[in-house]
């Protein structure tokens, strides 16, 4: 049996971020420069938001560049811009083919110009698809994006269209996802890496985390359905006794 053959559809995240980790790795270790791995890493890219759709995932968060990426060599720093402009372009057509929504999350006025509008551009030509909404996280840190829905609620509270005892969970939640996407259940990081590195602290908080040790070049359908798989064995108690769940949430 395939492994795809083996997810349960019924019981699938509704949302899955991954850290694409690795690539720099995975080109050192056949003696080329960082930038290839890159470039290989777009495959991947491809494969798994195929993999999501096809699925039936309907959210899928990818942590392509960190604020804290910026700091990197400038040379690896515009070669990454440089391909992130040519991949939009050339994505654009098969994201709509698949009916995929593009969006984008993080610090993106720091993009370069030319990054910025083949973003937007690409945003705005997906904006009506329907069957997958793929998220961006680009120019992207969660204490970043924290900080702006704080000031976002603090304005709020200033000019009196809030409370500040109303201000819950959920306001938080919106202010920080205006879209009302959903959180994650599932983190999935290649690499080997075990850590979450400044990525959707407050979202994260109940997800279920998933550490491969497939450089991120190298991940293919089948290291997602993996995890998947793997996501769908785990018992998620959120607090409760294991009984509890088992004897569906009645006691
Ligand atoms: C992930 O791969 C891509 C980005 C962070 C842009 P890395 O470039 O971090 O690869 P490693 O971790 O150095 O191998
Ligand atoms: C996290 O990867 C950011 C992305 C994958 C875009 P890094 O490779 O930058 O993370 P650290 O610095 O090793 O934790
Ligand atoms: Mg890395």
């Amino acid at each position: 049996m395939h492994l795809k053959d083996k997810i349960n559809l019924q019981k699938l995240p509704k949302h899955v971020a991954i850290i694409m980790d690795g690539n720099g790795r995975w080109a050192k270790q056949q003696g080329k420069h960082r930038v290839f791995g890159h470039q290989n890493g777009v495959q991947s890219v491809r494969e798994v938001t195929e993999a999501g759709a096809e699925l039936g995932i309907q959210y899928m968060t990818l942590y392509a560049f960190s604020t804290e990426n910026w700091n990197r060599p400038k040379l690896e720093v515009m070669a990454l811009m440089k391909l992130l402009v040519h991949t939009i372009r050339k994505e654009v057509k098969t994201l709509n083919k698949n009916s995929i929504r593009l969006q984008a999350v993080g610090n993106l006025k720091l993009l370069p110009k030319d990054a910025y509008k083949e973003l937007q551009e690409a945003i705005e030509a997906t904006k009506d698809n329907t069957r997958m909404t793929l998220v961006l996280a680009l120019s992207y840190s969660s204490k970043w994006e924290i900080i702006e829905a704080v000031k976002k609620i603090a304005r709020e509270a200033k000019d009196g269209s809030i409370e500040i005892e109303d201000i819950d969970e959920t306001m938080f939640s919106a202010a920080l996802s205006p879209d009302n996407i959903p959180d994650p259940e599932l983190m999935i990081r290649t690499s080997g890496e075990t850590r979450i590195s400044n990525f959707l602290l407050w979202q994260l908080a109940y997800a279920e985390l998933y550490f491969s040790p497939v450089f991120w070049p190298d991940f293919r359908k089948d290291n997602f359905y993996q995890a998947i798989y793997d996501y769908q064995n785990r018992e998620r108690r959120f607090g409760k006794t294991s009984e509890q769940i088992l004897d569906g949430e009645s006691q």
